[in-house]
């Protein structure tokens, strides 16, 4: 962080004017350091939403919407998802650069031996409604961790830190796979160990005591790639959140826990499950033959219909995780010959469609990262209600390593916002007569 140049803020109601500096990240817009306008000044400024403000200095994830770039640790996304595993993923995100061969056994073992979770959480589990959605049983599992393992709190002690990273990063598959089990009424099954990542997760989701289940390269290798390519966005809303719990100095888990809340509203991680509700709603309508009649609703400002999985708040040229999904859904859709399967006629139809029309193309509406990714998970045979859970599984590692920068960063406080306060002035009580025969 370098300081190139300065601000100046005058102001037209007789406060002195005042300089800040303007630092210079090595990519990215410049940022102004505001932090001693209060003290200096007596004013706050006013940001919801955070439309202009950093909220911290990181060195993990950078986008750049306008070129369609996502960089994790400096290399580009597209190079990641070619020559990475997941693991892989997240050692880069975690320490910063990618594992030799021996770093890259040493983590994959560390991952592997925390794979099960205390044998109580099943029981602990039994307290949740069988219909109880997954995201709100992730929710409590992941916070009940902390009750679990209270030997990694340390925040202060980073081996306590790496242990709990580790730990979250090998207990996800397992939990989310418990959350799917628990809600079909299945045992769950325990992890094995030789399996990768990605295809120990399936097996969980899928196999049965009575039956083993083979987990098929292609798919543990699109399943593999959906994880890399939801690892970590930059300073998102539930990432920030887990940033904003952590300041307080909360535990690792409970963090998690609050970002998993924050990824379970449908302005965040919700928006692949509403891709294959649109579709399945077409599908009721009468499928391919009505996409014109949809796509006349959609340009219809009126009518509220979005396309669901296309736009993007910060990609405006395409999402580059959108082309990689795209790949690996047309590998999945033809290893298991699903292209004429009518759900998924539709959504290659409609993407045809919406790529051509002149609405879509003239406000640069592409397929985002989630129309492919909801039709690739139900190719995978995961429910619609278990997509969330699998982007909380990805994420959980770009959570934990900004969580870990923020906690090792010295300039690192408190989150604590200001606000603009518009309601009533300090004003006094009036006692409300009692009526006759009131309890005193
Ligand atoms: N369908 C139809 N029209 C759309 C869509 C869409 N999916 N997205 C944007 N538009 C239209 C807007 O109505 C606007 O039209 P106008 O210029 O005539 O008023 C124009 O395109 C520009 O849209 P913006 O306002 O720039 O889009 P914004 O940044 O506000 O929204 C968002 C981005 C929320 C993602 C939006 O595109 C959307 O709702 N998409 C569908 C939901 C979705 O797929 N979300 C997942 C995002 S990816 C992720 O979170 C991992």
């Amino acid at each position: 962080m370098t300081v190139q140049h300065k601000a100046t803020l005058s102001f037209s109601d007789g406060t002195p004017s005042i300089e800040f500096p303007i630092y210079h990240g090595t990519v990215g817009p410049d940022v102004i350091d505001i932090r001693k306008l209060y003290a200096q000044t007596g004013k706050f400024t006013l940001d919801p939403g955070f439309m202009s403000t950093a909220a911290c200095e990181s060195k993990i994830t950078y986008i750049d919407g306008d070129k369609g770039e996502l960089l994790y640790r400096g290399y580009p996304i597209e190079q990641i998802a070619e020559h990475c595993d997941y693991l892989q993923t997240c050692y880069l995100l975690l320490n910063g650069e990618l594992p030799d061969e021996a770093q890259r056994l040493d983590f994959d073992q560390r991952v592997t031996r925390h794979t099960m979770v205390h044998e109580q959480m099943a029981r602990f589990l039994q307290g949740f409604r069988r219909d109880a959605h997954p995201m709100a049983v992730l929710v409590g599992m992941v916070g009940a961790l902390s009750a679990f393992y209270h030997d990694s709190l340390d925040i202060n002690n980073p081996e306590h830190r790496f242990v709990s990273a580790i730990r979250l990063i090998a207990k996800m598959p397992t939990l989310v796979a418990m959350a799917y089990k628990y809600s079909n009424g299945q045992p769950f099954m325990y992890p094995l160990n030789h399996l990768s990542y990605a295809a120990n997760f399936m097996r969980m989701m899928f196999a049965t005591p009575c039956e083993e289940y083979k987990p098929n390269d292609v798919l543990v290798r699109a399943l593999d790639r959906i994880l890399i390519l939801h690892a970590d966005h930059e300073q998102n809303a539930s990432t920030s959140t887990v940033r904003l719990a952590g300041s307080s100095g909360a535990n690792p888990f409970a963090c998690i826990a609050a970002g998993i809340a924050t990824l379970w509203g449908p302005a965040h991680g919700g928006a692949n499950e509403a891709c294959l509700v649109m579709l399945n709603d077409i599908q009721r309508m009468g499928g391919v033959e009505k996409i014109g009649e949809f796509i006349d609703q959609v340009k219809d400002k009126d009518s509220g219909v979005k396309l669901m999985g296309f736009g993007h708040r910060v990609y405006k040229n395409y999402d580059p995780r959108a082309k990689l999904m795209r790949e690996t859904c047309h590998e999945v859709l033809g290893e298991l010959g699903l292209h004429d399967d009518p759900l998924f006629a539709l959504a290659m139809k409609l993407e045809r469609i919406a790529l051509e029309d002149e609405y879509f193309v003239k406000r640069k509406l592409y397929p985002n990262v989630d129309f492919y990714s909801g039709i690739v998970q139900k190719a995978l045979g995961i429910p619609t209600e278990m997509f969330t859970c699998i982007f909380a599984l990805a994420r959980t590692v770009g959570w934990i390593s900004q969580w870990n920068e923020m906690i090792a960063d010295p300039d690192q406080k408190i989150g604590r916002p200001r606000q603009l306060f518009t309601g009533h002035v300090r004003r006094d009580v009036k006692p409300i007569p009692k009526a006759s025969g009131a309890k005193k």
